[in-house]
């Protein structure tokens, strides 16, 4: 089947589109494969419902250079499974003392897509990350100049800052300057989680975006503390209280082009989330399409699902959309409560929840 002769998804706009759901096949424009063990484990849930995946650095080390992003590319490449088709977008880390001409080269030569930036400290790994935007201003110029986009973790580190403000505050204190400083660059603000940053992203020039998490649409802060600590909701940005998690649905649900999905999925082991000090980072790879239809259609907002899924995140990277197409349907699926990879056990999202909607395997007969 191609697009043009599929059925018409939003040919009942607002309500149901019947048991089944065709989509342009989808990207995820935000993802950590990690490495070794991990990357064995995890990548093919990404491959299986995704085409492409802007894959994060923050591997430690971070990647901050071509040969370790070729390298790293093709160690994701050979943990794919035959007969799938997934294409690893690499992202370069920045640092306070990067190579303004690496990162071009980079970027030039197709290896590097968009560069991320990490306020240092921020979160996992991110200790090599940028102390001072002022320190970074070279290699912004020269991404503004070539178009590469930035990616941008929109969170303060000030520990004086409560957490449930350190996104606003990111707002306020850097990323509305920055944004003036470099008015052409293209920048994703990262999975967004407040209302404060549906309000900016909306407010700028198209050169802004956003990427919106399936988790961050389903919950609120809420379920970290729901009858006693839920480590597997800990993520950061953490999420918010309900009105954010309702104006991230608005915004994603709102047919808007600046809005688009990065799943940030971010695999732990569960003894590392399960933890007196437990990692940030919400496993939803398994079961991300599906979690986002849920989102969608409690919103009655199915038929703007492909454009959100598919095509307004390939549009702003200036990249062609895909031309497969993926199915689901509405089918009851039970999530496991673990996941054994071959060397750890990793709890997804949803784990024990009984999930609506089902993504049919790409060698399925429909
Ligand atoms: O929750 C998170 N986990 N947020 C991040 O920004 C990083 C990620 C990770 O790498 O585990
Ligand atoms: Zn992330």
């Amino acid at each position: 089947m191609t697009s043009s002769d599929r059925p018409m998804n939003d040919a009942d706009p607002g309500t149901q589109v019947g048991r089944r759901l065709t989509l342009r096949r989808p990207d995820d424009w935000h993802v950590h494969l990690r490495d070794d063990h991990m990357l064995a484990g995890v990548v093919n849930y990404t491959a299986r419902q995704f085409a492409r995946a802007i894959v994060m650095p923050n591997l430690s080390p971070p990647i901050i250079t071509v040969a370790a992003a070729k390298g790293y590319r093709a160690r994701i490449l050979s943990a794919v499974e035959p007969g799938l088709t997934f294409e690893p977008l690499m992202t370069c880390y920045l640092t306070d003392t990067i190579d303004a001409g690496e990162v071009e080269r980079g970027f030039s030569e197709g290896v590097f897509t968009a560069c991320k930036l990490y306020p240092a400290h921020a979160t996992t790994n991110s200790d090599h990350g940028v102390t001072d935007i002022r320190n970074i201003h070279r290699v912004l110029e020269v991404m503004q100049r070539i178009g590469m986009p930035l990616l941008v973790h929109g969170e303060v580190t000030d520990r004086h800052i409560d957490i449930f403000d350190r996104e606003a505050v990111f707002i306020e204190s850097i990323l509305a300057k920055l944004i003036e400083d470099f008015p052409a660059l293209k920048v994703v603000f990262e999975h967004i989680t407040t209302a404060d940053a549906v309000a900016f992203v909306e407010a700028g020039a198209s050169n802004l975006a956003a990427t919106i998490t399936p988790h961050h649409l389903a919950i609120n802060r809420n379920a970290m503390f729901d009858g006693g600590i839920r480590p597997h909701f800990y993520c950061l940005p953490i999420a918010k209280r309900e009105t954010h998690r309702l104006a991230l649905r608005r915004a994603a649900t709102s047919g808007s082009a600046k809005f688009f999905l990065g799943t940030d999925s971010a695999p732990h082991t569960a003894g590392d989330k399960e933890a007196a000090c437990g990692c940030a980072g919400i496993f939803n790879a398994p079961f991300a399409m599906e979690s986002y239809a849920k989102s969608f259609d409690e919103e009655g907002a199915l038929h703007r699902l492909e454009a959100f899924a598919s095509e307004n995140g390939a549009r702003f990277y200036g990249l062609p959309l895909n031309e497969g197409l993926v199915v689901i349907e509405r089918q009851d699926v039970n999530v496991p409560s673990r996941l054994a990879t071959s060397s750890s056990e990793i709890v997804p999202f949803h784990a024990g929840e009984k999930l609506g909607w089902r993504f049919v395997p790409h060698d399925e007969p429909v």
